[in-house]
């Protein structure tokens, strides 16, 4: 069996070991200093001001929405749009908090929103703000759509949860809008087990972030950020600060043991990124000599960060022979993220206007993917690149 991910970690025993250590030794498994230095170093990882960590990446998303809406950038009723082809845990928050989700299609050439499928809607639907995915590894033609976002007055912000380490010549993904989300969950790029991060140059959203992470409160900002909410709400003493609640919140704090593996885990991951790229490269070269699948166009692309390799058919019928070709090698896949986000149940229970979205029902038919990551053989390699070459030549060989 090729499964997903084989393991939680990078460097699992390692991982496994420090990690023991850790919980027996530390004096705090609630969030704490590991978790603080695990912000600064992501920062300085991604090139962003300010890293505020989640206990998912999902939870990163609600957060960010709601931070946004406290500060009243967004408000009841917005239209927001997102990529057609992402995570529930991208879309539901838009609908949680009362405003309207509204899905941009995808190119199935590049598995992304590029900037056609953004004017295109923008043609029928003004958005007040645009909430991209940008998809296994993958990205859009991100310059064009900020600048586009940034002509008509749209919010643009990044789930990132997908594309950590993907750069385009102008910049790491996850930079592009004025705050972007990454998850930590395993088979992502690093794994905390679980985890999340939002990353902004904005200070006034981060702030915002830290009070919507925990409760509502003002704990985790600094003293002068303290200091200026307390005064503005004429709130005198520590010993009635440290219940005051200034704004809606939850509680989505991350534990010590996320900061600890976050701080172990960010060591390795240029390297894993590296090792996933030249794996890519490896298995790409097969996959574009098979013409049963639709080549993924990612020349715009400088560092391609994956950790799965996607599988687009020209058919639904050949996706479904190739779906029995990996199963019977023994290969664990699974569709293209949760495919068409309109054609889940949930997105048909709340929302009432649907929209022709052809580039996301071809990836929702006709797309499968499977892992990529540096524990894979040279015998798993072999296996995944027979299960790419033709369906009819591999059942000759
Ligand atoms: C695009 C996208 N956004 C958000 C998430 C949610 O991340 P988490 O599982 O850490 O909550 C995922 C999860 O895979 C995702 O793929």
């Amino acid at each position: 069996m090729i499964p997903l991910m084989k393991n939680a970690f990078h460097n699992e025993l390692e991982t496994r070991r420090a990690l023991a250590e850790f919980i027996l030794e530390t004096p705090r498994l609630s969030m704490d200093v590991e978790c603080f230095r695990f912000e600064a170093a992501f920062a300085e990882h991604q090139g962003c001001k300010d890293a505020v960590l989640f206990n998912s990446g999902g939870s990163a998303n609600l957060a960010l929405l709601q931070a946004l809406k406290n500060l009243g950038r967004l408000s009841d009723e917005d239209l927001v749009g997102f990529s057609a082809l992402t995570w529930s845990t991208n879309v539901m928050p838009i609908l949680q908090l009362n405003m309207q989700p509204v899905p941009v299609d995808c190119d199935p050439h590049t598995l992304n929103c590029m900037s056609e499928n953004l004017l295109e809607r923008l043609r029928t639907t003004d958005l007040k703000c645009f909430f991209l995915t940008n998809v296994l590894g993958f990205c859009g033609d991100l310059d064009n759509i900020r600048s586009i976002c940034e002509k008509r007055g749209i919010i643009l912000i990044e789930d990132n949860c997908e594309s950590l380490g993907t750069e385009l010549p102008s910049g790491k993904t996850g930079n592009f809008g004025i705050a972007a989300t990454f998850s930590f969950f395993v088979a992502h790029h690093m794994s905390t087990v679980e985890g999340g991060m939002v990353g902004t140059n904005d200070e006034e959203l981060a702030e915002m972030l830290r009070i919507v992470r925990a409760n509502g409160w003002d704990r985790n900002l600094n003293a002068s950020q303290q200091l200026k909410l307390r005064s503005r709400h004429r709130i005198e003493g520590e010993f009635e600060a440290k219940y005051t609640f200034y704004d809606l919140g939850y509680n989505l704090r991350p534990t010590e043991i996320v900061g600890f593996l976050g701080n172990q885990q960010l060591k390795f991951l240029s390297s894993t990124v590296r090792a996933r790229a030249d794996i890519h490269t490896r298995l790409d070269t097969i996959a574009r000599e098979n013409l049963d699948l639709v080549p993924i166009n990612h020349s715009h692309i400088s560092v391609l960060s994956s950790f799965a390799f996607p599988v687009i058919c020209e058919t639904k019928a050949i996706r479904d022979r190739y779906v029995f070709q990996f199963a019977g090698a023994g290969v664990e896949i699974r569709p293209i993220i949760a495919g068409n986000m309109q054609r889940q149940p949930f997105y048909n229970r709340y929302v009432e206007r649907m929209y022709d979205l052809p580039g996301a029902d071809f990836l929702h038919d006709k797309g499968l993917y499977f892992g990529v990551y540096p524990e894979l053989t040279e015998t798993d390699l072999n296996v995944l690149g027979g299960c790419l070459r033709s369906y009819s030549l591999s059942k000759a060989a």
